[in-house]
């Protein structure tokens, strides 16, 4: 693989100014932020007084643990558009979660929004080891969602060649790589691996396709799966961070030549670590949730919004701001087998570890007995489907992940092809249990 490393003179200053320029600039963005949402928006103010606060009360950037939190369900209850602070004519772009949990949720953004999205998704495509002049293949599904139009955004903003394929369409999406020559490809983990399949019906070897960088995220990806799409199209597999409801992709970034957990734009976005049970906020370094205040949005600010995602804070390396741990999961997405607390990515951990499977699954979560029980879905690896291969590889499997998760799973391994693909997040958890 190339060393991608930007000049350091190609960096926006601020990526790395002093710890003491940053907490300098984020204490005056916080107290403007915080005025602004008080004055524009009903749902703070009525938050904020009942709290006892005002944004008066923000001296230093730890008082901001005396504001509330912001919560799904107040985004929700306010749909569509009372969490906008400025007037919807000046609202230049609407985002809105897919929904498919219950009411989407809605989020714009000003030109200003906008102009400041860009730069920071440009911040990250560069810290990717992509330049001005590069061509990018931007396979983020286009639309409601963030990831299309955000990277895009930022794409603009760099100064790229961009293909905005969206997802979909795995066969023109190998055609185009192989004809247009991309650079750098932006998609999610999974469906990478979908695009990965492509190369092998086609009969192509991805080692040889002319990426040099991918850029994934919008899903939680192991570790293990990046050594797995590193080394299958010899390229760099960078990490990047963000949620619609603070921005978009984009909000943190790994760095290609350190690729030791993502980099947030803490100029724009102050993150915290809370103890998801108490809400007590905890020190870097500590698990926890990680919840984000925006510091500069003037359509949709955002109080420490509580994100559900689990991570810690690292201080900087590559640049001066710190860094969040990879996602390893949402709250959400925790299963409690048995008293047990497991994570999707926990399976992919050891899934990557067996050769004789492919890298694709799903969990089923079935009651029979009124005993929860978890089958572990996945399929041979090409090479791999005889029989006794299999047996052998489910057992292995199995064998895993009880003694390191320590819970009991079934493991049914398909033929290849045989697991759902996706074509931008991933569906990892199939919930078949009663409702009660
Ligand atoms: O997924 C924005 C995005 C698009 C990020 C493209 C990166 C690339 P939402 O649809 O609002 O926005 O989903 C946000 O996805 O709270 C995390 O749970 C998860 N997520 C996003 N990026 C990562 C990541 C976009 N790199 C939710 N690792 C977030 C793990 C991620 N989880």
């Amino acid at each position: 693989m190339k060393d991608l490393t930007p000049p350091k003179d190609s960096l926006n200053p601020i990526e790395i100014a002093s710890r003491d320029e940053i907490a300098a600039l984020q204490l005056e963005r916080m107290k403007w932020s915080l005025r602004h949402a008080y004055d524009n928006v009903a749902h703070y103010r009525a938050a904020f007084d009942a709290a006892g606060v005002h944004p008066d009360d923000l001296t230093t950037l730890s008082d901001l643990a005396k504001f509330p939190f912001t919560t799904k369900q107040d985004l929700r209850a306010n749909y569509p558009f009372g969490m906008f602070a400025v007037p919807r004519d000046k609202v230049a772009r609407i985002h809105a979660s897919s929904g498919t949990t219950g009411q989407p949720t809605v989020v714009g953004y000003t030109e200003g929004d906008l102009k400041v999205w860009g730069e920071v998704v440009a911040r990250s495509l560069r810290a990717s080891g992509l330049m001005p002049g590069d061509l990018l293949h931007n396979a983020y599904g286009y639309g409601l969602f963030t990831g299309g139009l955000g990277i895009h955004l930022g794409a603009d903003a760099l100064g790229l060649t961009t293909v905005p394929i969206s997802g979909g369409m795995t066969q023109r999406q190998v055609r185009l790589i192989e004809d247009f020559r991309p650079k750098g490809i932006t998609v999610t983990p999974s469906y990478a691996l979908s695009i990965l399949d492509e190369y092998a019906a086609q009969g192509l070897d991805p080692r040889k396709s002319p990426l040099e960088v991918g850029i994934f995220g919008a899903e939680p990806w192991t570790n293990a799966m990046r050594r797995e799409i590193e080394e299958a199209f010899d390229m760099h597999a960078v990490d990047i961070y963000g949620l619609s409801e603070v921005m978009g992709p984009g909000v943190a970034n790994e760095c290609v030549e350190t690729k030791d957990g993502l980099h947030i734009w803490e100029d724009h976005f102050y993150p915290e670590i809370i103890d998801p049970a108490t809400g007590e906020v905890l020190p870097d370094g500590e698990m926890g949730e990680l919840v984000f205040t925006s510091l500069s949005k003037e359509a949709f600010p955002i109080i420490r919004y509580r994100t559900r995602d689990l991570t810690r804070l690292l201080p900087g390396t590559a640049r001066t701001m710190r860094r969040m741990e990879k996602v390893t999961g949402r709250s959400d997405d925790m299963i409690i087998l048995r008293g047990v607390n497991v994570f999707p990515t926990q399976i992919e951990e050891q899934l990557m570890q067996v050769r004789a499977l492919a890298p694709h699954f799903q969990i089923e979560l079935t009651r029979p007995d009124r005993m929860d029980q978890m089958r572990v879905l996945t399929e041979a690896a090409q090479g791999s489907e005889a029989a006794e291969a299999r047996a052998e590889a489910a057992r292995d499997l199995a064998h895993r992940i009880k003694s390191t998760i320590g819970i009991s799973v079934k493991v049914d391994v398909a033929d290849p092809g045989g697991v759902e693909r996706s074509q931008g997040k991933a569906v990892r958890i199939l919930d078949k249990r009663p409702k009660d």
